[in-house]
């Protein structure tokens, strides 16, 4: 683990270093009026990129004018969703056009900062996937360099934009939670026996001719070709932070941005490879605990080879809790159990009401765009990105020493 750490340490200072420095401000940032048209670059055009590219197809006025992507195949696939997009193998070639007015980042974990940082640097506004950072270091780098500028960065965490957030929002503004001393959550999905969680088969296309394999790497040690680990990067500690990266950072987005919480003070994390014993490296199962300042436990439970609970939060007040359930579904009824709910404890609100929440959900990128528009502050800022990003790097620096581990020393072990 020290040896480990040590080489994660190395590679954090080079990649910020040459991410920070790689890119010199061009100034060229268009004002928009209200009624403007948003023009767009996506840098990574995989699953994720083109399922925002179609989330832009479906707001007014915005056009997609180019996408940027180390995988040929990928440059194909952006122009059949959009004809004659501009398409090119350099992130730096897309930021280079005077014309594109906002990013949207949806690369590999490991090249986010490298790609946020580029980008407002470049002058232009920002979607950048979540989670923000591959570490500690490059949130910290990130934060800094948003916050010199004037660009509008949006994260994407999109359950803050739900009409659950607003309501459970508006329940503990109203009084009706009290002191929350615990929350728990968990996050559940299950596959076919012997098919590992994320696993997707490697293209017959994909090979070294069609994939700048160096521009992936990123500042990874150099080594030959490997298709499987370019494509399942996510199962890849070099690349990706495994499932509390992937999915419960946007649950504790949910909770940290309800619950305005700080950065946590301590975090624990078990668990290990238990469903599937494939070629990954990062658990699917885990336990993770964070200690937080305000007088505050909160839970998160995963695993991969089990789907009955879905994914929820509970927030356990002393005057009421708030429960939020997606995706579990009724076993007897086949019911979809999901949306959120309120219900009052007896000890402190004997005549209270359970309440369902009716919000309507908002929409994440929308709001986005309206922001490039309006330069209002978007509502997964990078604060929430940072915040949520060293939380989760927190709970894997924990099980990967297999200890607990204080803010303190997951700042320090980060270089700072
Ligand atoms: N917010 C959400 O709900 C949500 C959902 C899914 C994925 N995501 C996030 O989106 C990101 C992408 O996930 P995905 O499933 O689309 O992965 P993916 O592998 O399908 O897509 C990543 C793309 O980036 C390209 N790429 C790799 N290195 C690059 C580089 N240096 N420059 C340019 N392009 C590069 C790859 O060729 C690939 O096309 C991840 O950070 C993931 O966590 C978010």
């Amino acid at each position: 683990m020290a040896g480990n750490r040590m080489g994660r340490r190395d590679f954090v200072a080079k990649s910020v270093a040459a991410g920070v420095g790689a890119w010199a401000a061009s100034g060229n940032a268009r004002v928009l009026g209200a009624a403007d048209r948003v023009r767009l670059g996506l840098i990574g055009a995989g699953a994720r990129g083109l399922d925002l590219v179609r989330q832009t197809l479906e707001a007014p006025n915005t056009e997609l004018i180019a996408v940027a992507d180390v995988y040929t195949r990928r440059h194909d696939e952006a122009r059949n969703l959009v004809p004659g997009v501009r398409a090119f193998r350099d992130h730096r070639q897309l930021l280079d056009l005077k014309d594109v007015d906002a990013v949207l980042v949806a690369s590999p974990l490991h090249c986010h900062a490298r790609h946020f940082l580029d980008t407002v640097a470049a002058g232009k506004d920002l979607y950048c996937e979540k989670t923000m950072t591959w570490s500690i270091a490059e949130a910290d780098a990130c934060r800094q360099a948003a916050a010199k500028s004037d660009r509008v960065v949006q994260i994407g965490l999109q359950h803050v934009s739900t009409g659950a957030f607003a309501d459970a929002k508006q329940w503990l503004r109203d009084g009706l939670v009290g002191k929350v001393a615990s929350v728990e959550s968990w996050m559940s999905r299950n596959t076919p026996r012997g098919v590992g969680q994320w696993v997707r088969p490697v293209p017959s296309d994909c090979t070294a001719a069609t994939v700048a394999w160096d521009a992936f790497l990123n500042g990874r040690p150099a080594r030959p070709f490997d298709g499987f680990a370019f494509i399942n990067w996510r199962l890849f500690w070099e690349f990706s932070g495994g499932n509390v990266t992937e999915n419960m950072v946007h649950q504790m987005s949910w909770i940290m941005g309800l619950l305005d919480l700080p950065l946590p003070t301590a975090a624990s994390m078990s668990g290990g490879i238990f469903s599937e014993k494939d070629r990954r490296e990062v658990p699917d199962t885990i336990a993770v605990t964070f200690e937080f300042p305000t007088d505050l436990v909160v839970t998160w439970q995963s695993t991969f080879s089990n789907s009955h609970y879905g994914l929820g939060e509970r927030v356990l007040g002393s005057h009421g809790t708030i429960e939020r359930l997606s995706g579990s579904t009724d076993m007897v009824t086949g019911r979809l159990t999901s949306g959120v709910h309120y219900y009052p404890e007896p000890a402190n609100r004997a005549n209270g009401e359970a309440i369902t929440g009716r919000a309507p959900d908002g929409n994440h990128m929308a709001t986005f765009l309206d922001c490039v528009r309006s330069r209002r502050r978007p509502n997964a800022p990078v604060e929430l990105g940072y915040r949520t990003a060293v939380a989760a790097h927190m709970a894997n620096l924990a099980y990967r020493a297999r200890q607990r581990i204080t803010l303190e020393d997951a700042l320090s072990s980060s270089g700072r």
